[in-house]
C-alpha cells in the first residue's frame, strides 16, 4: 500500500526548477519540475551522495552539482554509469501539495539512498 507523504506545496516548485526535500525519517528525495511535470527521485547521488536535488535541470536530465554526473528524472537512469541508477519515486498532486510514496521506488539506487543499498 503507498505511503504518500506532503513534501511541498506545488508552488515552490516552479518550472524547470529542482528542489531537496529532507522527510522526517531522514530520508532524502528530490523534486523537479520538466515541462509543468513534477518528478521524484533519490536526492543521494549514487557517486558518492552528492545531493541532487540542488543539481542543474535542462529537460529531464539533471546534473550532480558535485562532480557532474547525469541522471534522467524520469527514469533514474544515470548518463555516466548505466550500473548506477538512481530510485525514482511516485508522485501525486492534492489539493496544491505534491505528495510522493518513498517506499514505492521505480528504479535503482545509489548508497545510502531510500532502498539503502
Ligand atoms: S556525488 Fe554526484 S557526481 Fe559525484
Amino acid at each position: 500500500m503507498a505511503a504518500w507523504i506532503d513534501v511541498a506545496a506545488r508552488d515552490e516548485l516552479v518550472c524547470g526548477a529542482s528542489m531537496s526535500v529532507y522527510l522526517e525519517d531522514g530520508r532524502e528525495v528530490a523534486l523537479f519540475d520538466v515541462e509543468g511535470v513534477v518528478h521524484c527521485t533519490d536526492n543521494v547521488c549514487s557517486h558518492v551522495k552528492g545531493p541532487l536535488g540542488e543539481g542543474h535541470l535542462e529537460g529531464e536530465i539533471v546534473t550532480c552539482p558535485w562532480h557532474g554526473w547525469q541522471f534522467s528524472v524520469r527514469t533514474g537512469e544515470c548518463l555516466d554509469r548505466p550500473d548506477r541508477p538512481v530510485a525514482v519515486f511516485p508522485v501525486r498532486l492534492e489539493q496544491g501539495r505534491i505528495l510522493v510514496d518513498p517506499d514505492g521506488a521505480l528504479g535503482g539506487s545509489g548508497p545510502g539512498g531510500p532502498l539503502g543499498v
